[in-house]
């Protein structure tokens, strides 16, 4: 992609985070965009990614001791934390939730043959999920 299309990507992702974070009530007004964006976004994501992205997630994850029998990654996009996470707690059920659904579907080809992780179509503001449903979650990048 574009070096261009990336910035301009990137500022518009910065901008509506901004205003869902300053302005919780105009979310349902950008998170079309938002989708948009990223499902756009979707096919080429991991080859956008640098690297190195995860060693912060992989750094935390070396962290955690304590017993994990459920993990959400939220905003997993095409799910490589949700696949470090479970590569980290084979045990654990591990759920990858993305608002984008090209970004879900990516995630559920990259790891097809993997039991105990799952990925959702879904909004972080409105999680289909119980209070106290996972040990460990993770927020998006
Ligand atoms: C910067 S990308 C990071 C993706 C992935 N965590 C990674 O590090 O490769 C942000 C992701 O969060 C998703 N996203 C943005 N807002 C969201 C929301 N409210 N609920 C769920 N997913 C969201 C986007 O669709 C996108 O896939």
């Amino acid at each position: 992609m574009r070096d261009w299309k990336q910035r301009l990507g990137r500022s518009y992702a910065r901008f509506a985070t901004n205003i869902a974070v300053r302005y919780p009530r105009l979310w349902p007004l950008v998170r079309p965009l938002v989708r948009k964006q990223f499902d756009v976004l979707a096919p080429e994501w991991d080859s956008m990614r640098s690297p190195d992205a995860f060693s912060p997630v992989e750094a935390a994850l070396a962290t955690v001791d304590g017993p994990v029998e459920a993990a959400l990654d939220v905003g997993t996009g095409t799910g490589s934390a949700a696949l470090l996470i479970a590569d980290r707690f084979p045990d654990a059920q591990v759920v990858g939730v993305d608002i984008a659904p090209s970004m879900v579907e990516r995630a559920r080809q990259k790891t097809r043959d993997r039991g105990n992780l799952s990925f959702e179509h879904g909004d972080a503001s409105a999680l289909p999920f119980g209070d106290e449903s996972f040990d460990l979650v993770t927020p998006r990048t």
